[in-house]
């Protein structure tokens, strides 16, 4: 694909030299099917984009190791159906405990398909068709799709927001919780913001939860991803048993290790009523046979790989928050805490555009019944057409983000430079 010219004087500085693995070669995953290329090219047209840096997966190789047995199990070709081998879940059971200090029992451990349909079988079980579903907004915007699965309504609960972080309103969470919230959907890291949610911040918002009677949705599927200075806590460790025993977390290795299609997760829970409960839903833990070899292959051997990952992926993050403050102050960008996802405030790009007008102007000319056009649509579409990159528009993360984007690094530092200049490009012809 052709790149747009590099604005003159804009240039990025790259590390990785002497590292085990190449995260700066750009990947091309064009011609693949990804949502992140592929879909956004069919959208906006051929050629239309230098940089896809929407949907949250990352562009890299997978590690080495995933590729070797994936290679060795393809070997043989037959895919009749599979007796699940135990040491899967001991695998599971075995990264948790090493890497975080989790120690989840085997009976109260259930697979999935993925985070998503987890989500979806909890909320049938916790919270019953037209009952509310609370969530701390912005948030990812994939709860929202779970909670309509279900036949529930979202209950946004807006997060404050100081110094440029967003941050627990626990009154304002209460305030949202009536007699038919059942559920919160509770992210951590949290996509989008970034936040990496403290014991203290976690232990809070549990008891409030327990209190009410509401049960506690933790997914913490961006769990590795926490830059110096922060650290996760998983929800399942809190002081607090009562909080603990109300509560249900789900984890994937997709996230970390570019696994997402291959359509594998888990759900553990101390509590075995809720697990019941959960499976009672005729939930499915069918996963696929190349899901199962790419995951354990993932938590037996690929730490090293994930470690260097994680310390790239921190490197764009300060590349990022640096190049916006210096070279595109339009876009503002406070370094996230965890996740690979960067929450940009566009709010003097959206004035800059004159987008609030032009959104309601595009908006009054559609039926009444199609969905509003919100002026960080039209933030993306511009940095579409002017920089060739796509970013998510913040409105769809509920809301908080109606001045939001959320840009994806997890992507080699050649294609996250490209997108930056390209983006102070475009701006600079403002
Ligand atoms: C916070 C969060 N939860 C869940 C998912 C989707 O999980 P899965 O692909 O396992 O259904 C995503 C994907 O973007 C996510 O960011």
């Amino acid at each position: 694909m052709a790149a747009l010219a590099s604005t003159p004087g804009v240039l990025l500085s790259a590390d990785g030299a002497g590292k085990a693995f190449d995260f700066d070669t750009p990947y091309s995953r064009v011609g693949t099917d990804s949502i992140k290329w592929d879909a956004q090219l069919r959208t906006f047209g051929k050629d239309s984009i230098v940089a896809g840096m929407g949907i949250s997966d990352t562009d890299f190789r997978t590690a080495p190791v995933i590729t070797q047995a994936l290679n060795a199990r393809m070997k043989h070709e037959n895919w009749g159906y599979l007796d699940m081998p135990r040491s899967f879940t001991s695998t599971i059971i075995s990264w948790n405990k090493r890497r975080y200090g989790i120690e989840i029992h085997p009976d109260r451990l259930l697979l999935s398909t993925g985070v998503h349909p987890s989500i979806v079988s909890a909320l049938r079980a916790f919270s019953p068709r037209g009952s509310k579903v609370l969530m701390m907004t912005p948030c990812y915007d994939g709860f929202f799709g779970d909670i309509s699965a279900a036949g529930c309504v979202v209950e946004q609960s807006p997060m404050k927001l100081a110094d440029g972080r967003y941050q627990l309103d626990l009154e304002e969470l209460e305030r949202h919780i009536s007699a038919d919230t059942k559920s919160l959907i509770l992210c951590n890291p949290n996509n989008p913001t970034g936040n990496v949610w403290t014991a203290a911040e976690l232990t809070a918002v549990g008891e409030l939860c327990t209190r009410r009677g509401v049960v506690v949705l933790v997914d913490e599927i961006h769990c590795d991803f926490v830059t110096p200075g922060h650290k996760y806590t998983p929800y399942c460790l809190l002081n607090n048993r009562e909080v603990v025993m109300n509560s249900v977390t789900f984890k994937s290795a997709s996230k970390a290790f570019s696994l997402s299609a291959m359509k594998c997760g888990w759900m553990y829970s101390d509590n075995a009523d809720y697990l019941a409960r959960i499976a009672a839903t005729g939930h499915s833990g069918d996963i696929n046979t190349l899901g199962i070899v790419a995951t354990q292959a993932a938590y037996t051997g690929g730490e090293p790989w994930l470690a260097e990952l994680v310390a790239y992926v921190d490197g764009n993050h300060t590349l990022a928050e640096k190049f916006f403050r210096e070279k595109a102050p339009l876009i503002r960008y406070v370094k996230a805490q965890g996740t690979y996802l960067a929450w940009l405030d566009v709010s003097p790009l959206i004035a800059k555009l004159g987008a609030v007008e032009k959104a309601a102007e595009a908006t009054r000319k559609r039926p009444a019944s199609a969905r509003p056009i919100t002026p960080t649509m039209l933030v993306q579409n511009y940095l579409v057409k002017e920089a060739k990159v796509q970013i998510n528009p913040g409105s769809a993360y509920g809301l908080g983000g109606e001045t939001r984007m959320r840009m994806n690094l997890a992507t080699s530092r050649k294609t996250l430079a490209l997108a930056l200049n390209n983006i102070a490009g475009a701006l600079g012809r403002l």
